[in-house]
C-alpha cells in the first residue's frame, strides 16, 4: 500500500495537459507551496517561541528586537498564513464554478473541506500564540461564537480548560498550532494529491 502511494504521488510521468494551469491556475499547488513556507518558518520560530503566559509574549519580542532576521521570519510566516488561507480560498471556489466537486470526484470534495477547516482552525490557534491584547480579544471573541456551536459547552472546556490565556489553554493551543494541526494537513494534502493521480489527473472531463 505504500509503495502504491509514493508511486501514485511521484509518478514517472504526468500527463502534459495536466501540466497547463489555464484550468486550474494553480490554486492548490500554490496553496501547498505557502503551506511548505508556513512549515519551514514555524519550524524556525520554534527556536525562540516560549509556549508560557509568562514568557511568550517576551520571546516574540525579543525574536523581533533581538534575533538578526526574527522580524521578518516572523512576517514571512504571517504572510505565508494568509497567502493559504487566501489560496484555499480561491482554490475552492474554483472547484466549486468548475463543477470538480461532483463524481468521481468527491472524495477529494470532502478531503479539501477538511483541509479548509484545518487551514481556518490553525490559523486561528497560532492567533493567540503572542499573547499580545489583539491575541487574547480575538480567540476570547471565537471561544465565545464556539459556545453557539452544539457541544459548544464542551468543546470550549476541551480547547481553554483554564480560560483563554491561562497556561494549559496556551499550551493545549501551541500543540494544535505546531503539530496536530500541521501533521493531519500534511496527512490529508498526501492523500488529496494521491486521489487526484489515482483518477488520472485533472482533465479533462467538462
Ligand atoms: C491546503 C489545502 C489544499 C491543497 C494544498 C490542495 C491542493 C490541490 C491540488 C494541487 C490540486 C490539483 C489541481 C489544482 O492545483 O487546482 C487539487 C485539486 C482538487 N482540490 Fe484541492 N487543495 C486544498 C484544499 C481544497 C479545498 C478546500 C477543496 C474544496 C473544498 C479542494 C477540492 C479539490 C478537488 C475536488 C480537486 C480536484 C479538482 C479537479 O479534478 O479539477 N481542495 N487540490
Amino acid at each position: 500500500m505504500m509503495k502504491e502511494l509514493v508511486k501514485h504521488l511521484f509518478p514517472r510521468m504526468v500527463r502534459e495537459g495536466d501540466l497547463r494551469t489555464t484550468y486550474t491556475f494553480c490554486l492548490g499547488g500554490l496553496a501547498f507551496t505557502s503551506f511548505l513556507v508556513l512549515s519551514v518558518t514555524g519550524l524556525l520560530l520554534l527556536f525562540y517561541y516560549s509556549p508560557t503566559p509568562e514568557r511568550a509574549h517576551g520571546s516574540i519580542q525579543f525574536l523581533e528586537s533581538g534575533v538578526w532576521g526574527g522580524a521578518y521570519l516572523r512576517s514571512l510566516h504571517r504572510l505565508a498564513s494568509h497567502a493559504l488561507l487566501v489560496l484555499v480560498a480561491l482554490h475552492a471556489l474554483r472547484v466549486i464554478l468548475t463543477g470538480a466537486f461532483l463524481h468521481p470526484r468527491r472524495m477529494n470534495w470532502i478531503v479539501g473541506c477538511l483541509l479548509l477547516f484545518l487551514a481556518v482552525f490553525g490559523a486561528y490557534t497560532g492567533y493567540l500564540l503572542p499573547m499580545d491584547q489583539l491575541a487574547y480579544w480575538a480567540t476570547q471573541t471565537g471561544m465565545e461564537l464556539v459556545r453557539a456551536l452544539p457541544l459548544g459547552d464542551a468543546l470550549r472546556a476541551l480547547l481553554v480548560p483554564d480560560d483563554v490565556g491561562g497556561p494549559l489553554s496556551l499550551l493545549r493551543f501551541y500543540a494544535l498550532h505546531v503539530v496536530i494541526v500541521p501533521l493531519v494537513m500534511l496527512v490529508l494534502a498526501m492523500l488529496h494529491f494521491f486521489v487526484i493521480r489515482r483518477q488520472r489527473g485533472l482533465l479533462p472531463y467538462l
